[in-house]
Formats: C-alpha cells, structure tokens, sequence
C-alpha cells in the first residue's frame, strides 16, 4: 500500500448492496458461523441514530474494498447527566485486503472526521488488538462501564477513545448499545437469501454459536 492507492469517499445509495455483500464477505465466520454484519448495516442506514455525514467507503482501483459506519449514543452518567458519544461499525475490509493498512487508514480518516464534527468520544465492543493502533483504549480507564454486564465480568472488548482530550473526565457512568444493532436471527437468514450461497462454519476463535 502507498498513500495514494486508495480513496475515501461517503457512501452512495448505488452501493449499499455492493457494501452489504463487501461487509459480508469480510464478517463471513469470524466471530460466528456466518454472519450477521450485513443485515446489521442495511438496518443501522434507516435508523434515527445513524451519522450519514459518517457513512464511508474505501475504494481502490475502481473496486470497494472497505466501509465503516457510525451511530449517536449516550452515557448514562451517574451523576444523572446523559452524555452524548459515538459508536461505531461495523468496520470491514474486504478479504484479500485485510492485514495490509487499509483498516488502519479508514478508521483514522472516519476518526478525524468526527472529531471534525465536534464528537467528543467513540465507545465500542472489539479486539483491542486492533483498535489500539488508532488510539483506543479500555473503556474501564475511562470510567465508563458496558451497559448489561456483571460486576466482575471480562470487558476487555469494550473499548473508547476520546475525540476531544478530556471529553470524559470527570464522567463516569454505563454505556449504551443503539437499539438497531440488536438484529433477530431469522430476519438474517432472509436476508442472507439473496446474496450468493457460502457454507458457514465454525472455527476456533468464533466467539458466537
Ligand atoms: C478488523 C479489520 C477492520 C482491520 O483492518 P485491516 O486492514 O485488516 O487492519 P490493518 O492492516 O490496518 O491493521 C493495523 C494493525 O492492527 C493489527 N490488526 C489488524 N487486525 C487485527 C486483529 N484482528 N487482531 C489483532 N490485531 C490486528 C495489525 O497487525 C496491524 O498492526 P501492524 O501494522 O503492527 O501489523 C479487518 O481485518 C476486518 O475487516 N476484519 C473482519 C471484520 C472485523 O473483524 N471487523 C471489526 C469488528 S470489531
């Protein structure tokens, strides 16, 4: 990769298929047999919390080979204040690309945006392995707790990084999950009818049945 074989640019109406399917190869038996992602994002487009000035591709050589999304959430402080913060995702690069910089590339141009926009945070579940490239951190050195959890229970998936340095000190407070994430299974193998046929497989490192 150099620094000029690739554009970002928001993502167009004409796409949104070209994307679904694009979100579905890179998703497809990472984290479960299958995958949901690109039901999830075809869903997220249509819902109030969706950041549209946020909604990018990556393309190269005239292909997509990558996209990522943001969604407006809160903190519930608790000190009674509502905090508002981004979420983010899904994030996908298409698979003969992933591992090569372009995931890194994406995220920090969507990051910069944002924070354009005056978003003072983003919080969201992922591999800190990952993230940590662009700047993320444990949401728990924040203060900030995930929403559902117990007490004691691993959230080392659940990761922020601050826009706005500061943003949230003195915050501390549970995080919430935008409703539209949470699809229904059956309405993802509809869905997933009318896109090529592919074999779902469990593998090791899945962390879904
Ligand atoms: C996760 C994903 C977006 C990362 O994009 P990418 O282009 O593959 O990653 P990059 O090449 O930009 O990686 C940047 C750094 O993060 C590391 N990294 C990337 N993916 C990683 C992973 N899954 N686990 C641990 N580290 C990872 C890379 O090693 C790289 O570090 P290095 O330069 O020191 O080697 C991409 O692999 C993908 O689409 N995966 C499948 C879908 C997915 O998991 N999306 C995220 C859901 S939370």
């Amino acid at each position: 990769m150099n620094e000029n074989d690739y554009t970002i640019r928001y993502e167009r109406p004409e796409d949104y298929r070209t994307v679904e399917n694009l979100v579905r190869e890179s998703f497809w038996n990472v984290y479960r047999p299958g995958c949901s992602e690109h039901y999830v994002i075809h869903v997220l487009r249509d819902d109030p919390a969706f950041v549209p000035e946020l909604d990018f591709v990556m393309e190269k050589d005239g292909q997509l080979i990558g996209q990522n999304m943001f969604m407006k959430t809160i903190i519930e402080a608790d000190d009674g204040r509502t905090v508002p913060v981004l979420t983010m995702g899904p994030i996908g690069i298409a698979p003969d690309w992933k591992r090569q910089g372009y995931g890194k590339r994406l995220l920090d141009f969507c990051l910069e945006k944002a924070r354009d926009m005056g978003f003072g945070a983003v919080l969201f579940e992922g591999n800190i392995g990952f993230y940590s490239h662009c700047g993320f951190d444990y949401a728990r050195k924040f203060g900030i707790r995930y929403h559902d959890l117990p007490e004691g229970a691993d959230d080392s998936f659940f990761l922020c990084r601050e826009l706005i340095p500061g943003y949230l000190s003195g915050v501390t407070g549970v995080y919430q999950t935008p409703r539209g994430y949470y699809v229904n299974d059956e309405d993802v193998e509809t869905f997933d009818k009318a896109f090529p046929p592919k074999v779902k497989q469990k593998l090791p490192g899945q962390i879904f049945d």
